[in-house]
C-alpha cells in the first residue's frame, strides 16, 4: 500500500481524517457466472488487488474517520463481484460513488449509455446494498456527496439534488468517479497520454475531445445538463473539495479558488490517499 498524505483547511473543530480509495478493479467470477465472465476474472484478477483493498480496507477502518471511494471496485459485472461489492458497501465507514466499471458487461466491449448502464444495473438484483446514483451522509459537521458521473455525464435531477444538499448549509466533500476538466490537470492528462488519445475528464470543451478518438469523444462529450453542472460545481462556495479517480494517476489541482480536486491512483497498485481535513 502505498499512502499519499494531503491536507484540507475548512475550520473544523475537530479533524476528520479520510481514506480516499478509488479503481481497485476487483476481478471475481464464480460458479453462477458465465464461462465468458470466467474468462474475465482470468484475464484481469490478480491476487494483489484483492490484497491491497484489504489493506486500504484495514487502515480506513483502524486510522481513519470515512474510506470513501470512488468507482470501479469492481471491474465487470458479475455474481461473485456483486458479492464483494456488498459485503465492502455494507461496511459503516465506506462511503461509494459508482465508476463506469460497476456498470461495465465484459470490459471495453460496448458503447456505453444509459440503457447499457440500466441493463447492468437491473444485473445487480436487488442492488449492492447502498445508492449508487446520488447518495450523501453527514459527518463531524461535513457533507460527503456522492453523483454518479461514471459515464462522463451527469442528469438534471442530480443537479436538483445537489442544490437539496446545499440548502443544508454544511460544507461538502464532492465524490465523484470522472475527475472535473480543469486545464492543469487536462494538460498533465495529454502529458502521460500523448496526443491522440483520449481525454477522460467530465466536462470537456470539443476541442479537448481529441479527434483522432471518434468513439471515445461521442462518449465523452458533455451533454444534457452536464457542462452547466460542472460550471455550477465550480461556483458553489460550500463545495470544499472533490474527490476523484479514473484516470488511474494522482494529480491535485484548484477546481477554482479554494476549491481543490483530489485524483487518487488506482487501488489496483497499492495507491490511497489520505486526507486530513481541518
Ligand atoms: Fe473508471
Amino acid at each position: 500500500m502505498q499512502l499519499i498524505h494531503s491536507t484540507l483547511e475548512i475550520g473544523l473543530e475537530k479533524p476528520l481524517k479520510i481514506l480516499h480509495v478509488t479503481d481497485s478493479h476487483i476481478a471475481l467470477a464464480d460458479e453462477r457466472d458465465s464461462e465468458r465472465k470466467h474468462a474475465l476474472a482470468k484475464r484481469l484478477g490478480a491476487p494483489e488487488k484483492e490484497l491491497f483493498f484489504s489493506e486500504h480496507l484495514a487502515y480506513g477502518k483502524a486510522h481513519c474517520d470515512l474510506l470513501v471511494h470512488t468507482g470501479d471496485l469492481i471491474d465487470f459485472t458479475s455474481q461473485a463481484n456483486f458479492d464483494f461489492a456488498r459485503k465492502v458497501l455494507a461496511e459503516e465507514k465506506v462511503f461509494f460513488a459508482a465508476g463506469n466499471h460497476e456498470f461495465s458487461q465484459f470490459v471495453g466491449e460496448a458503447y456505453e449509455d444509459r440503457a447499457y448502464k440500466m441493463n447492468s444495473f437491473r444485473e445487480m438484483q436487488p442492488g449492492l446494498g447502498a445508492p449508487l446514483f446520488f447518495n450523501s451522509r453527514v459527518l463531524g459537521g461535513v457533507n460527503f456527496v456522492a453523483i454518479d458521473n461514471s459515464y462522463h455525464q451527469f442528469e438534471p435531477w442530480q443537479l436538483t439534488r445537489l442544490k437539496k444538499e446545499l440548502a443544508k448549509g454544511l460544507p461538502i466533500v464532492l465524490c465523484v468517479h470522472v475527475p472535473l476538466f480543469e486545464q492543469a490537470l487536462y494538460d498533465y492528462h495529454v502529458s502521460r497520454t500523448g496526443k491522440g488519445s483520449s481525454c477522460y475528464l467530465c466536462g470537456c470543451e470539443d476541442e479537448d475531445l481529441l479527434p483522432d478518438d471518434e468513439w471515445r469523444a461521442i462518449e465523452i462529450r458533455p451533454r444534457g445538463i452536464t457542462t452547466e453542472m460542472v460550471s455550477f460545481i465550480k461556483e458553489q462556495e460550500l463545495i470544499k473539495a472533490v474527490l476523484s479517480g479514473h484516470v488511474h494517476f494522482s494529480f491535485e489541482s484548484l477546481l477554482s479558488p479554494g476549491m481543490p480536486q483530489y485524483v487518487t491512483g488506482g487501488g489496483y497498485d497499492g495507491t490511497a490517499r489520505e486526507l486530513t481535513i481541518l
